[in-house]
C-alpha cells in the first residue's frame, strides 16, 4: 500500500503513523503550574535525542487551540520530570490522560504518590522505578502549511536521574527487564517490552 499522509483524514493519519512508529516509550510527565499546582500526564511522542548534552523531547498537542497543561507549565516554570511507566502502572498512567482543569490533582485521581524531586520542583511519581529530572531548554512549534500550530516539541536537559538500586549496576548498566517499561502502540493498544538480545557491532 502506498499512502499520501496529506490526503488522509486527520484521525486516519494519526492512527497510521502512530501504528508504524512503534513501540513508543511513554514519558509520564510531571510539571508545575505557575501557581505551584502539580500536573501529571502521559506523552508517547517522546524520545531521547542526545546524551551530550543529555536531552529528551516531548511533543505536546493543543486542545481546540489551547495548549495542554504540560506545555503551559513547561513554558511557565521550565522544569519537568519524566517518570518511567512500569507495566503495573498502566492503569494509573492512563487515568492521568483525563482532560481536566489545570487545578485537578492527577496524582490523587490516579492513586499515585507525589514525592520530592532532587534537582527540580515538579514532584516525582514515587511508585515509578526511574525518573529523569529535566529543565526545559527550547520549545519548538510544529506549524502546518497554513502556519497553524497544533503541536510543540519541548526539549529538556536531564539534570538528575534516579534509578531503583535493584535495577542499577554502576557505573551505568540498567536492568531493562526489571525496569519492565510499558510502550504505546496505536489507539488504545499497549505492549510490554519483548525478549532482549544482543548483537556485537561490526
Ligand atoms: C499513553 C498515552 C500517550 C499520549 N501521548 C500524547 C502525546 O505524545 N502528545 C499529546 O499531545 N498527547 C498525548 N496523550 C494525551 C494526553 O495525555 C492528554 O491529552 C492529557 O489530558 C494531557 O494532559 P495535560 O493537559 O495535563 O498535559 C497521550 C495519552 C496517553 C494515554
Amino acid at each position: 500500500m502506498e499512502l499520501d499522509p496529506a490526503s488522509l483524514p486527520a484521525r486516519s493519519r494519526h492512527l497510521l503513523l502512530t501504528g508504524l512508529v512503534v513501540p513508543r516509550p511513554i514519558a509520564w510527565v510531571s510539571t508545575l503550574a505557575a501557581d505551584g499546582t502539580a500536573n501529571l500526564a502521559p506523552y508517547s511522542f517522546f524520545a531521547l535525542v542526545s546524551s551530550a548534552p543529555p536531552t529528551v523531547v516531548v511533543s505536546v498537542g493543543s486542545r481546540a487551540g489551547v495548549p495542554k497543561d504540560t506545555l503551559a507549565n513547561a513554558r511557565a516554570t521550565g522544569e519537568l520530570v519524566v517518570n518511567v511507566v512500569g507495566r503495573e502502572l498502566a492503569v494509573a498512567m492512563n487515568a492521568t490522560s483525563i482532560e481536566s482543569a489545570p487545578d485537578h490533582d492527577e496524582f490523587a485521581y490516579a492513586g499515585v504518590t507525589p514525592a520530592p524531586s532532587r534537582a527540580v520542583r515538579p514532584p516525582r511519581v514515587a511508585e515509578a522505578r526511574a525518573h529523569l529530572e529535566a529543565r526545559v531548554t527550547q520549545i519548538v512549534p510544529v506549524p502546518d502549511d497554513d502556519g497553524v500550530v497544533q503541536n510543540h516539541v519541548v526539549f529538556a536537559r536531564v539534570v538528575h536521574v534516579q534509578v531503583d538500586d535493584a535495577l542499577f549496576t554502576p557505573p551505568h548498566r540498567v536492568d531493562a527487564v526489571g525496569l519492565d517499561p510499558l510502550a504505546r502502540l496505536a489507539g488504545l493498544a499497549y505492549a510490554p517490552m519483548g525478549e532482549p538480545f544482543e548483537l556485537t557491532r561490526p
